[in-house]
Formats: C-alpha cells, structure tokens, sequence
C-alpha cells in the first residue's frame, strides 16, 4: 500500500515512498494509476527523473503527445516549458514565446483543441525563480458536484468548441495568429467527462473554449466565464509552489490548471510531457 497524503480537499494527494524510475506496467504502475483516477493530482517528491526516465514514467499512462504534430515518425521527445529559448538567454516580457507562456496564466486544461486531447500532463521542476512561478489546480469534477443545479442544467447535455487561438487572442491579438495556434480545425467536447473507472462526471472546460454549440457567441462566452468563476475560487485552488525534485502529474479531463507570474528576466523551466487520452480514457463517449 503506497502512503499517501491530501494536498486539498477536494483532490489532490502526495505520494509518498515511490521512485517513479522503479515502476513497470505490472509492478507498482496499476496503483499509481489508480491513484490518478480517483485523486486527479499525484505529487511525488525527491524525484531523480532525468528525460529519459519521464518519458518511461508518461509512456505507462499512454502514448506521449507529439506537440509540434509536424514530426511524424520522430521518438517522442522532451518539451520544456521555460523561458529560456537558448544556451544564454531568456525570452523577453514582451516577445511571443513569454506571452505563449502568459497564456498558461489563464484557467485551462491542456491540448482540449487537438484532435486527441490529453489525458495527463507531467511536470517536473528544472530551473525555478526566486519567488512566483507556482502552478494552481482546481477540481472540476468536485465543482461540478458542488454546482448548482441551474447551472447545471444549462450545461449538462451542452457541447462546447474548443479553438488554440481563442486563448492566445486573450493575451494578444497577433499572438494568436501564429501557425501553430490556428493550424487546428476546431475540436467539439460534450461539457461533461464522465470517467469510465470511478463513473465520475467532471466539467471538461477551459480557455480554449470559443463557444457552446447551438447558443450566440456572447451567450456561450459569458456562460463559459460564469462556470470558470464557479470552479475557480479560492477555496477550490492548490497552488502547487515548486520544489527541486518534484514531479507532478494531473488528469486533464477532471481538472483545470493556471501558472502563476514569476520575474520574467529569470529563468523558470519546468520538464513536461503530456499524455493522449486513449480510447480506454472515455474519448469517443466525450466527441461532442
Ligand atoms: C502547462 C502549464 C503552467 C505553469 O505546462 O501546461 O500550463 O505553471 N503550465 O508553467
Ligand atoms: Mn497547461
């Protein structure tokens, strides 16, 4: 039995006692694995993982998700999230790589524009700023259990439309238009991921979201803002505030996630793969 202790209430536990570099399918993956299904957010601390070995621990989750999509037939590969773009330097406040990276500051889950989506994100800390850079979660699996049930009737058979460049354009408009953000057809959700292992319903949203199928935009728009407050407050955030050594893996079709600034002239990089949702994950009951 793996020991384990809560992060928050809602969701949300460390993990403790594992070297992630010791796991195989048979051995020790199944409990971590069902671990993520119920808890959303595992944490192991004191990792050692280098590339090579994060990339082992994501492959037992599934296929590692090829994010530039342009290399077909690559080895899937390692995919910094950091501000640093070469051996000596930093990205500028205002140059589009920082503002991609602005753009994780906003309530999302990851890749819900790909065609397939991601199951998991996993995050290992590398370089961390002297103050700021902490990574906040929320559950949307506790919110929607908490919502209320007009809020929830106006979402529970909903579809919405997920677009990369909708977030961008929150952060600037010529951002948004870059290739690799509008280079994906539109991608259409149900509102709702049911988890076909704890049979679990949570809100599958998130700043990429650009409409609700069958409602005018603004209408659609203001609803999205209005679920996103509700799975958002206060009481509902962990703010994960990085320590060397930590590896953090989350389930995107529970969860939604935001950085947090830090003094963009230092270095912050964190190692990070995502994992493609398979159909074992619930991807075609979720096809909106
Ligand atoms: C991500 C992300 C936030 C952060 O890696 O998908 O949103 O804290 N990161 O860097
Ligand atoms: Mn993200």
């Amino acid at each position: 039995m793996l020991r384990t202790t809560r992060l928050h209430r809602d969701f949300a536990v460390e993990v403790h006692g594992v070297d992630l570099r010791s796991l195989t399918p048979t051995d020790g993956y199944p409990e971590i694995r069902a671990l993520f299904e119920h808890h959303s957010l595992l944490l192991f601390r004191g990792q050692q993982l280098d590339d090579e070995g994060h990339l082992a621990f994501g492959a037992l989750f599934g296929p590692i998700e090829d994010r530039s999509m342009g290399r077909n037939g690559a080895k899937p590969r390692m995919d910094n999230v950091s501000n640093k773009i070469g051996e000596n330097a930093i990205s500028a406040p205002d140059d589009f790589h920082t503002l991609n990276l602005i753009g994780n500051q906003l309530w999302h889950t990851d890749s819900t524009f790909l065609p397939v989506p991601a199951l998991a994100n996993i995050l290992a800390a590398r370089v961390l700023s002297s103050t700021g850079g902490e990574t906040e979660f929320v559950s949307t699996r506790a919110a929607w259990r908490d919502m209320p049930e007009d809020l929830k009737a106006q979402v529970r058979n909903a579809v919405f439309r997920h677009r990369a460049s909708h977030s961008r354009s929150k952060i600037n408009a010529e951002l948004a238009k870059l290739e690799k953000f509008t280079k994906w057809p539109d991608q259409t959700w149900k509102a709702l991921w049911r988890n076909p292992v704890t049979g679990e319903d949570a809100l599958y949203i998130a700043s990429h979201v650009c409409a609700i199928e069958g409602m005018a935009e603004a209408e659609g728009t203001a609803l999205i803002d209005r679920l996103t407050a509700f799975c958002t407050t206060d009481d509902r955030i962990y703010t994960h505030a990085w320590q060397q050594g930590d590896v953090v893996i989350w389930d995107e079709r529970a969860t939604m996630h935001r950085g947090r600034p830090w003094p963009y002239n230092e270095e912050r990089t964190l190692a990070s793969i995502c994992v493609s949702v398979q159909a074992r994950d619930g991807l075609a009951e979720t096809r909106g």
